[in-house]
C-alpha cells in the first residue's frame, strides 16, 4: 500500500511524525512523503524534521509564501503530475492549512483515495482561512479521522456519512507524550531567566491579529499591563515579527521590560517552556489541544475555537483580541488560577496507532 504523506507548514510536522513512524513499522506499508514548501525557514521547518525523526521528505514543492490563491494553486499544479506518475493507493493530508486543501483537491480530481486526520472541526466562522480549508478538505476525504466527539458531529450535520468517520484522538498529543520528558529535561526557564510556573508564554501569527495595526496594538496595549505581572516570553512567528517592524512596534516592546521578544522555536525547546508556563496566551489552534494535554491554563485571543473540548476540560478560555477582554480574561484566571488536569478521551498516545490499523484493513 502506497501512502503519498502531505505536509506543508509547522503545525502538520508533529501530526505526521507518529502516523509515518507507525507506517514504517509494516512492510507491506510504502509511506513516501511530500513537503509542499509553504513553510521554508529552517526554524520554521527543518528543525521538527531533525528533532521529531521525521524522513527527510521524498519530494519538496518548493512551493513558498504568496497569496492563499496562488500557495494553493502552485502546490496543486505542481503536486498533480507528481500524483499521476506515483498513482498511490491513498493520499493522506492532516490539519488545515492551505498545503491540506490544496492536496485534497488534487487528490479528489485524480481520483486517488483521501484520508484526512484531525477532520470535522469547525469554528463556523469562515472568514478565517483555515474554515475553509476544513470544510473543503472534509468534503472530498473518503476517510475522516476525528480528535474529538463534536468533530464526528459537526461531519454528520453536513452530511457526511458516518461509515467515513473514525474518532480515533490526537496525533499531535502522541507527538507531544512521546517528547515531553526530554522537553522538560532542557531547563528551558532558567535559559530565558525566568523560573518554573513564573511565566506567561505567548505566541500570535493569525492575519486577523496582526495584519491589522489596530488590533496589534490594542494586543501590546495588554501584553504591556500584563507582563508588569508576570514575564511574558514571545517567540515569533515571520509574519508577526513583519508586522512589529512595519508598524513601529518594535520601538514600543523595547519599553516593556518583561516582554521578551525571541526567534521561533524548535519544538523541543517550546514544549519545554510550554510544559512549565504559568500561563499561555496564544491565537493558535494545536496550542489550545497542547496545553490541555499538559494541563496548563490557556488564554485563546480569538473569538472563538474550532477546538470545543479545550474550553470543555476546563484549561481553556476565549480571550478575544481586544485589550480590555483580553485583561478581563487574565484577571479572571489570575482569580481562580486552577490546574486542570482532565485529558479528553483517546489523547493518549495511540491516535496514530489506530489510524494505521484503520488504513491497513480499508
Ligand atoms: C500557516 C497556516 C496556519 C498555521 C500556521 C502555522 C494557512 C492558511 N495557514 O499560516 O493555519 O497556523 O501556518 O505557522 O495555511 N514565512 C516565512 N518563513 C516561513 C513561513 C512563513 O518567512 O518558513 C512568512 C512568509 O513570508 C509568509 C508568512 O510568513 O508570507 C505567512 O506564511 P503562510 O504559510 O502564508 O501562513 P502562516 O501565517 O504561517
Amino acid at each position: 500500500m502506497k501512502i503519498v504523506n502531505i505536509v506543508g507548514a509547522r503545525p502538520n510536522l508533529m501530526k505526521i511524525a507518529p502516523l509515518i513512524a507507525e507506517m514504517q513499522r509494516f512492510s507491506d506499508i510504502e509511506p513516501v512523503l511530500v513537503h509542499t514548501g509553504q513553510h521554508y525557514d529552517d526554524n520554521m521547518s527543518e528543525v521538527f524534521f531533525k528533532e521529531l525523526g521525521i524522513p527527510q521528505p521524498d519530494y519538496n514543492l518548493g512551493v513558498g509564501p504568496g497569496t492563499h490563491t496562488w500557495q494553493t494553486a502552485q502546490v496543486m499544479l505542481a503536486l498533480e503530475p507528481l500524483l499521476q506518475e506515483l498513482r498511490p493507493d491513498l493520499v493522506l493530508v492532516v490539519g488545515d492549512v492551505n498545503s491540506t486543501l490544496a492536496a485534497a483537491l488534487v487528490a479528489a480530481k485524480v481520483c486517488i483515495p483521501l484520508a484526512h486526520v484531525e477532520a470535522g472541526l469547525r469554528s463556523f466562522d469562515r472568514t478565517m482561512p483555515e474554515e475553509i480549508n476544513r470544510v473543503i478538505t472534509d468534503a472530498l476525504a473518503d476517510y475522516l479521522f476525528t480528535t474529538e466527539r463534536s468533530a464526528n458531529e459537526n461531519l454528520q450535520q453536513e452530511g457526511i456519512p458516518d461509515h467515513r468517520v473514525f474518532f480515533v484522538g490526537n496525533v499531535m498529543i502522541d507527538t507531544l507524550l512521546h517528547h515531553r520528558q526530554r522537553a522538560e529535561a532542557l531547563g528551558m526557564p532558567a535559559r530565558y531567566g525566568v523560573s518554573g510556573n513564573g511565566y506567561a508564554l505567548l505566541t500570535l501569527h493569525r492575519p486577523s491579529n496582526v495584519d491589522v495595526r489596530e488590533v496589534l496594538g490594542g494586543i501590546l496595549n495588554a501584553l504591556d499591563s500584563l507582563q508588569s505581572r508576570l514575564p511574558v516570553l514571545f517567540p515569533a512567528h515571520p509574519r508577526t515579527m513583519r508586522r512589529l517592524a512595519e508598524n513601529g512596534f518594535l520601538e514600543r516592546i523595547k519599553t516593556m521590560p518583561n516582554l521578551r521578544l525571541i526567534e521561533p522555536l524548535g519544538y523541543l525547546e517550546f514544549l519545554g517552556l510550554m510544559a512549565q508556563a504559568r500561563l499561555m496566551l496564544t491565537d493558535s489552534g494545536g496550542i489550545q489541544e497542547e496545553t490541555t494535554a499538559l494541563g496548563i491554563p490557556c488564554l485563546t485571543l480569538r473569538e472563538n475555537t474550532e477546538r470545543p473540548i479545550t474550553i470543555e476540560m476546563g484549561t481553556n478560555r476565549l480571550a478575544g483580541n481586544r485589550k480590555e477582554s483580553i485583561l478581563n480574561a487574565y484577571e479572571d484566571f489570575a482569580r481562580n488560577e486552577t490546574r486542570n488536569c482532565s485529558i479528553p478521551p483517546k489523547w493518549d498516545g495511540k491516535a496514530a496507532d489506530r489510524i494505521v490499523e484503520i488504513l491497513k484493513n480499508i
